[in-house]
């Protein structure tokens, strides 16, 4: 690979294309008009990026329980695969304020996105010597760009792809810019969740969403093995329709998943709005029920910041809501939490429903 390989748009007119643009677009857009109704939607993002962080860390099977990823405590020792996920939900914000703020998915958003979730600052790659491998029987499947001056060049190509004023509709653009940034493989490691985060930038950047909420690693994870077939197969035949049908179909059934969940959640903090004012009117407040939606495991110490009230008070509230089964008190660790159960149980038993 030593030119970055894209199809022309007259080659993707086909049915199969337009179809499942059509129908990514409509579900794309419903979801985004969903999001600007929600009354607070911080909550959105703190919840679903750890979601999403879970998800797309399970490619490199990095799986951790729940407890680990919703009460994690960033200076006490948890487990490795804890604090793998941690870093994919810095590297989600550093590059989702990067591209807010510049408008641009520059190769600097690209390197901190890949720095923030290795963890280490190798760069692009320098040494020959990465294959990639058949995980099964080891075999090398492809050879990406060996020489460093090549994987420059093939990275400020892909941003200068990323960026162009041309016709192509912008989920294709996505699609054929994660196949040829996987191709390129510029990094020794971290390039499947550096480039699942990329996909996320790139809808971003055109405007599709406004939050970042929709999320492809679990699609990804679910398809594994059409995942990486696809991509082999379009390098091998340069047919690309194949590919573009399968990312925009992930687009489409992701989206209308999150449409469903948004309702969901609307529906469930209605629901506890209406049951906190009549069982417990004193201590409703907006911020109180927010603080519950925010944190699905929430503790004394976001209660007395959310709040704004003592430690003592905080901890009254919790224990209040605990006896009236609004949260479940659990001690993990050294810290007592208090989940909000039909929360979690909203978030964490999400499959994808495809049709
Ligand atoms: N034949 C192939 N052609 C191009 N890219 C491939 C091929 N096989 C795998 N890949 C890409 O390589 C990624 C894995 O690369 P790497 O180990 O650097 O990333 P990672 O983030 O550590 O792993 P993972 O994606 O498994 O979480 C896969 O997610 C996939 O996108
Ligand atoms: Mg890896």
């Amino acid at each position: 690979m030593v030119e970055l390989e894209i199809p022309s748009n007259d080659s993707l007119e086909v049915k199969a294309v337009w179809q499942n643009l059509a129908e990514a677009h409509r579900y794309l857009a419903e979801l985004k008009g969903l999001c600007e109704s929600l009354p607070n939607r911080a909550i959105l993002l703190d919840t679903l990026s750890i979601q999403e962080a879970k998800d797309s860390s399970e490619i490199e099977n990095i799986i951790t329980t729940h407890d680990e990823l919703y009460a994690y405590e960033p200076n006490s020792l948890s487990s490795p695969a804890a604090k793998e996920v941690q870093n994919y939900i810095a590297a989600l914000r550093v590059g989702f304020s990067d591209v807010q703020e510049s408008g641009l998915i520059r190769l600097n958003t690209i390197l901190r996105v890949q720095e923030a979730v290795e963890q280490n600052n190798a760069g692009l790659r320098k040494l020959p010597g990465t294959m990639l491998k058949n995980q099964s029987t080891g075999a090398t499947v492809y050879e990406p760009p060996q020489n460093a001056l090549v994987v420059e060049k093939l990275m400020a190509d892909l941003v200068g792809f990323i960026h162009a004023d041309d016709e192509l509709d912008p989920l294709l653009r996505m699609a054929i810019a994660h196949h040829q940034f996987e191709s390129i493989h510029p990094f020794y490691d971290g390039n499947g969740r550096t480039g699942r985060i990329l996909n996320l930038l790139i809808m971003q950047r055109e405007g599709l969403l406004d939050l970042p909420v929709l999320y492809l690693s679990r699609y990804i994870t679910s398809t594994k093995s059409q995942y990486y077939q696809l991509l082999q197969a379009t390098r091998d035949s340069h047919d690309w329709v194949a590919w573009c049908v399968y990312i925009v179909k992930g687009v489409a059934v992701t989206a209308k998943n999150e449409i469903k969940l948004v309702k969901q959640l609307r529906e469930l903090m209605q629901a506890t709005k209406q049951r906190l004012r009549t069982e417990l009117p004193k201590l409703y407040s907006q911020e109180l029920l927010n603080n519950l939606f925010r944190h699905p495991y929430t503790k004394i110490e976001f209660v007395e910041n959310d709040l704004g009230v003592s430690r003592i008070t905080a901890a009254k509230h919790l224990d209040a809501l605990a006896t009236n089964g609004f949260v479940q008190k659990k001690k993990i660790g050294r810290n007592n939490y208090y989940i909000n159960v039909p929360l979690f149980n909203l978030l964490t038993q999400i499959t994808l429903d495809d049709e």
